[in-house]
């Protein structure tokens, strides 16, 4: 099959950068994105990205009109598409069955049948959001009442980018994923997948598999990243009550090849799209196969999150004599990490959340992600104040916590900054990412995660 025009349904954080990257990588390809959001499609078209992420405005523009096209028509798109890629969000059910855990997947749905109405011809359908095992069956099943004129294979190839470092991540994958069906049409489908990708990745890191494995590896992956946190996470506790330090402990262990140095660095917690969701996806995937004891194992990785941010807060309300209440604190960053302006499940929120369930009052600074942090907090009103200006933010204030470590607030002047403070002035520092040591010598009394805190009398 020579495919010659891919579509991608859904251009968001996934949609926008993996196509982007095919875009420039394949020329001769036509590459389109259609999304139902107007004002996202506005800002791709713009050649403003809607979304922040380093090298992406420059990748985009690469190829911008070229080769690569955003528009709101998805039904046309449909029409005239060889391969089409679904990339549109799968987020945590809030309502009926499995409210909570199991992944809402009627945008997807609304999807197949939008691509059965529309598709003309022979058309590979390559689920690109993240989905539970067998989700490709429903596709299947869904796209088999086309009539007999038109085939559709469906392939899972799961996306493994990870937000901050996109570009990089898409242009240097550690392996691109391709799960197919072990049929005639499966292999040529998953060869020409194959195809589209070996235009810029070596061979022997594309992966071909059946289809259940690739979206179960999908899962099992950040699950296992996730499960890496929480077990640093879980021993910074007891490194505070044992004058233990972390940071020491993560690369004792770190330099066992086994275990390996990255993802250890102990933190406020984890946050982001992507791993609470798939991790809860997982644990209904297992209720659902009645299979209890590995749900239960797979949940504690999320119940070992949220511990520890809420004990990140705690923490901060027993240094400052008990009480937050009428304090101004500044929270440095409600990213969910450095480098995007994304704020799903950010650590932020729950930190925001408590200490104003504490009556504290909060100030937010951060480079990329206030806009995103006001939606977030708009129902707290005037409880919670923004500025983009983290000294600003720190005047007047009896503590600062850091969230996301942004390389912004390694360098800024902290001696400027205690000055302006009310005193005694504390530092959390929930991402170790600061000098504690220079910290304390300027009169702060820091708390680090599961590190000694240095305090003064
Ligand atoms: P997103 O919310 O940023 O983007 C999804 C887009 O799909 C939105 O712009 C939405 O308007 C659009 N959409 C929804 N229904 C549509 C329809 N019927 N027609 C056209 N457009 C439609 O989501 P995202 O972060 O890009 O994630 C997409 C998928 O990729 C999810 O399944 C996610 O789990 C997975 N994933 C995300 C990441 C990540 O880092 N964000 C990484 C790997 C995998
Ligand atoms: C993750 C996966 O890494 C990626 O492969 C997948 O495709 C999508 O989900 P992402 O959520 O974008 O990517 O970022 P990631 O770098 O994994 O960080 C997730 C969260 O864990 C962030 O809040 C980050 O700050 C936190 N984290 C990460 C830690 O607290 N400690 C670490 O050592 C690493």
């Amino acid at each position: 099959m020579s495919a010659k025009t891919i579509l991608c349904i859904g251009a968001g954080y996934v949609g926008g950068p993996t196509m982007a990257m095919i875009a420039r990588q394949c020329p001769e390809y036509r590459v389109l994105i259609v999304d139902i959001d107007a004002a996202r499609i506005r800002a791709w078209q713009s050649g403003e990205p809607p979304i922040y992420e380093p090298g992406l405005k420059e990748l985009v523009a690469a190829s911008l009109n070229r080769n690569l096209f955003f528009s709101t028509d998805v039904a046309a798109g449909i029409a005239e598409a060889d391969i089409i890629f679904v990339s549109v969000n799968t987020p945590t059910k809030t309502f009926g069955q499995g409210a909570g855990r199991a992944a809402d997947l009627q945008y997807w749905e609304k999807t197949a049948r939008q691509i059965l109405a529309h598709a003309r011809r022979d058309v590979i359908v390559v689920e690109k959001s993240t989905l539970p095992v067998r989700t490709a069956e429903a596709m299947d099943r869904i796209l088999r009442a086309a009539p007999a004129a038109v085939h559709f294979e469906v392939l899972s190839n799961p996306e493994f980018l990870a937000e901050g470092t996109a570009v990089r991540d898409l242009e240097q994958p550690d392996r691109v994923l391709i799960g197919g069906h072990d049929s005639e049409s499966g292999r040529r489908a998953v060869a020409a997948l194959v195809d589209v990708y070996a235009h810029w990745v070596p061979r022997e890191r594309i992966l071909t598999t059946n289809v259940w494995s690739a979206e179960l590896s999908k899962l099992a992956a950040n699950a296992f990243l996730a499960q890496r946190i929480s077990s640093i996470n879980s021993l910074s506790a007891i490194c505070e009550a044992t004058e233990a330090n972390i940071g020491e402990v993560a690369r004792a262990i770190g330099m066992d090849p086994r275990i390996g140095p990255r993802f250890l660095n102990a933190s406020v917690g984890f946050g982001g799209s992507c791993f609470k969701k798939d991790i809860l996806n997982l644990v209904y995937l297992c209720d659902h196969y009645g299979l209890g004891e590995v749900a239960r194992y797979w949940e504690q990785v999320v119940l070992m999150n949220e511990y520890q941010e809420d004990r990140f807060v705690r923490n901060m309300v027993a240094a400052m004599f008990n009480t937050v209440a009428g304090k101004r604190i500044a929270v440095f960053g409600f990213a969910f990490k450095a480098d995007t302006g994304d704020v799903r499940e950010s650590p932020a929120l729950r930190v925001c959340q408590a200490l104003m369930a504490e009556h504290a009052s909060v100030v937010v600074t951060d480079p990329q992600a206030l806009p995103n942090a006001r939606l977030e907090l708009a129902v707290y009103g005037d409880r919670v104040t923004f500025e983009s200006d983290p000294y600003t933010a720190a005047r007047g204030a009896h503590a600062i916590a850091l969230v996301t470590e942004w390389n912004a607030f390694r360098t800024l002047d902290y001696r400027r900054i205690y000055a302006a403070m009310e005193k005694p002035a504390f530092v959390f520092d929930g991402r170790n990412c600061l000098d504690h040591a220079a910290l304390h010598a300027l009169g702060f009394n820091v708390l680090p995660i599961g590190q000694k805190p240095l305090t003064h009398r």
